[in-house]
Parts: C-alpha cells; structure tokens; sequence
C-alpha cells in the first residue's frame, strides 16, 4: 500500500459518499452469489450489516494515513471476527464482492489504476484483520479452558501477506483477461 494508493482510494471513496448506503446491499448480493456458502454465518439482517460495513469502510479509508490508529481498530475488528466463525480462505470472495461492488458503482472512475489501489488497501487491511482473527481464536481457545491469558502483541507475517498479494493480483490478472476477452 502506497501514498498513491491511499491519494487513489481516498478520491474515489469521496464519489461514493452519497450512495454509500445502496452499496452495503449491492455488496451482500455479490457475496452471496460470489460464495453462497458463507450465507449462513450472517445473522443479522444485511440491510443494517451493509450499512455497517459501508460506515467501517469509511473509517478505514479515513484513517490509511493513520497506521497507528487504524491497526489496532482492524485488528480487534479480525477479533471479532473470530466469533462470526470466519476463516481466512473467506477474504478473498469477500475482496472480489468489495471489487465488483466499486465497479459496479464507480463505473468507469474505477479504472485499473483505481482497482489495483483498493486491491492494495483491501489486501492491506485483510492482513491486519487475519492477524486479528488468530488472536481472537487464541482468546477464545483459552476461555473455552477457562484461562485469562493476554495476547502477545501480533507479528508482521511476510510469508502469509506474500501469499495474499499474489492471490490477489492472480485473481485480478484473470479478472482483466476476461474483461478484455469480452
Ligand atoms: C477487511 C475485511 C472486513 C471488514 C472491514 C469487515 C467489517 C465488519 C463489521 C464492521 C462488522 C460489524 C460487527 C463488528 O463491528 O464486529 C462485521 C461483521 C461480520 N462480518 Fe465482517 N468484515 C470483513 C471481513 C469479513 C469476512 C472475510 C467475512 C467472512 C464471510 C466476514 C463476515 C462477517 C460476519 C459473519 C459478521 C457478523 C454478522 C452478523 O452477526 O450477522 N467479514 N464485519
């Protein structure tokens, strides 16, 4: 994630701030077609989930010059979502309903300039929150043996941000193939 990326990330959510309320249910509906099989983990109703996800968004994409404040925020979020039962193998259809939700909206603002910087930013933040979701699943293992352990502070994990970036970058190399095959 570069200064750019942030510069790129930052304008093109401004655009989307008007209707940022309508993109939490478009964005549910391509999950849910994307990967019918993490349906049953949202319990909530989606209208109110989307809204929040959009607003959290919005707090993320406000806070990429903050590294300090936006770290801790992402990581108790991964916390939390170890309760949600979320695995890491559930970043990436949720990184592609995030990417074609901002196409569908942004339409042709979301260039592949503007889609590698939200890549980069949403790869970025996936790391935080899977470094989260460990922790949190550590919480939990211990509670569940009636343990109050504190949690190390995490470690940077190259090698699994590593594997994400060139997940991701395969997947959009694919994506623009067949763009361009259309
Ligand atoms: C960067 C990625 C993500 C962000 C920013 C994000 C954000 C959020 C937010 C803000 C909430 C509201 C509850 C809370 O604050 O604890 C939430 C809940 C939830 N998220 Fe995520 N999330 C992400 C990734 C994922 C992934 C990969 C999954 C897997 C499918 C997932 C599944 C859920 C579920 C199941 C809930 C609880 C919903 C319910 O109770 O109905 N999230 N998420």
């Amino acid at each position: 994630m570069t200064p750019d990326d942030i510069e790129k990330v930052q304008s093109s959510f401004n655009e989307l701030k008007p209707i940022l309320r309508s993109m939490g249910g478009l964005f549910y509906a391509n999950l849910f077609t994307i990967a019918p099989h993490v349906r049953p983990l949202f319990k909530a109703n989606v209208d109110e989930q989307g809204r929040k996800l959009m607003e959290t968004l919005g707090t993320v994409v406000s806070l990429l010059r903050h590294p300090e404040k936006m770290g801790p925020a992402i990581i108790s979020l991964g916390e939390r979502h170890a309760t949600y039962t979320v695995r890491e193998e559930y970043f990436e259809p949720v990184g592609q309903a995030l990417i074609a939700t901002l196409r569908q909206t942004l339409d042709e603002k979301f260039t592949p300039e503007v889609e590698l910087a939200w890549v980069n930013v949403y790869t970025a933040a996936s790391q935080l929150m899977q470094l989260g979701l460990s922790q949190g699943r550590q919480r939990l293992a211990n509670q569940q043996r009636g343990q109050l352990v504190e949690i190390q502070a995490p470690q940077a994990a190259p090698a699994i941000r590593e594997v994400w970036w060139k997940r991701l970058l395969r997947l959009l190399r694919l994506q623009h193939l067949t763009r361009a095959d259309r």
